[in-house]
């Protein structure tokens, strides 16, 4: 009886050994964020937010689009910090395989944050749904003109998300241009998301040839570069403008009739997830084994597609943005 008892208090006490071990407390987060437009500097606000109120320490990395700069900065980091979990928004969702598997060969777990890292042996992976984000771009165009020219504008060719809102627009597309009814007259994807390289793709295109009735824009970064091009050529207010972000811009640009609609998503549901998650992983605690899985081309991949995505026109930008406290009302209605 009594090293029954003895070998109870001994497994309790390295119970509590080992709860004393336990990450909490000491753990440090890397972001790596490679893109740099509106919506990813609160990403990174929203993300350090979540992740200093569960005190970890958070060290962030902004790559400005470059991914040898990218690879440069989170190679640093995985050598120099101590890093538990790498969080990456990678530039390129081939290229930065290479770091994920370079973090997991040093025991750091790694969480694709939006945008997947593709073949490589990523923890998980937290987006929101692109496809759909790509169907509502479609249809709230289409709605309006269900008829007529379609100019197709789409993201950087290295980023995943560029093909999937492409899938969800040609979901909605694709019936119209088989009953003749949608006809596209340009298709391009902008690298690196830019909006000068948007500017100069629609300025050549508006040079040559009539305007189109519709440009499915599959961000607010690339409707802000077309929509230049449509007011050097007076088109301002006649061509529907779709985008994706809700940036500051882009919210003005709806109240005074130069872009259609952009889509509205709570990053802060996303960034509050990732953090979370990033924790989890951290503590070496299991992940929930509800989440779906997403393939990226060597394992299914843990995901998690955050659903508050939300079509934001003229009509409720004030019940949504502004009333969310995402966008500044001074900043949209600025002649009221
Ligand atoms: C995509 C993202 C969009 C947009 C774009 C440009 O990956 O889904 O929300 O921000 O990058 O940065």
């Amino acid at each position: 009886m009594k090293n029954y008892i003895a070998n109870i208090i001994t497994a309790f006490l390295i119970c509590l050994l080992l709860a004393g071990c336990s990450k909490k407390g000491d753990i440090i987060i890397g972001i790596s964020m490679g893109p740099t437009h509106e919506r990813w500097s609160k990403d990174i606000s929203y993300l350090t937010q979540h992740l200093e109120s569960q005190d970890a320490k958070v060290i962030v990395r902004q790559a400005n689009g470059s991914q040898v700069e990218q690879a440069r900065q989170a190679k640093e980091m995985i050598e120099k910090e101590k890093l538990d979990v790498l969080i990456i928004v990678p530039v390129n969702s081939d290229a930065a395989g290479k770091l994920v598997d370079y973090a997991k060969s040093r025991d750091i777990n790694v969480i694709a944050y939006d945008r997947i890292i593709k073949n490589c042996d990523l923890d998980c992976y937290l987006s929101f749904d692109n496809i759909r984000i790509g169907e509502i771009q479609a249809e709230y165009l289409t709605k309006i003109k269900p008829k007529g020219a379609y100019a197709l504008l789409g993201g950087d060719p290295g980023d995943n998300n560029s093909l999937l809102l492409r899938i969800g627009q040609m979901n909605v597309l694709q019936p119209l241009i088989i009953k003749g009814d949608i006809k596209i007259v340009l298709d391009e994807n902008v690298e690196k998301w830019d909006d000068g390289i948007a500017y100069q793709i629609m300025k050549d295109y508006l040079t040559e040839h009539d305007a189109p009735d519709a440009i499915v824009a599959s961000s607010d970064g690339l409707s802000r570069g077309v929509s230049r091009a449509l007011l050097e050529f007076g088109l301002g207010k006649d061509v529907l403008l779709s985008g994706q972000d809700a940036e500051t811009d882009a919210c003005r640009r709806i109240v005074e009739g130069h872009q259609t609609m952009t889509v509205y998503k709570v990053i802060e549901s996303l960034a509050a997830s990732a953090a979370n998650m990033a924790i989890t992983l951290a503590n070496d605690d299991p992940i929930p084994n509800t989440l779906i899985t997403v393939n990226n081309g060597t394992k299914m991949v843990p995901a998690v597609l955050v659903s508050s995505i939300i079509p934001v026109g003229e009509e409720n930008i004030r019940m949504t943005v502004i009333a969310d406290g995402f966008i500044d009302e001074k900043q949209v209605f600025r002649n009221e």
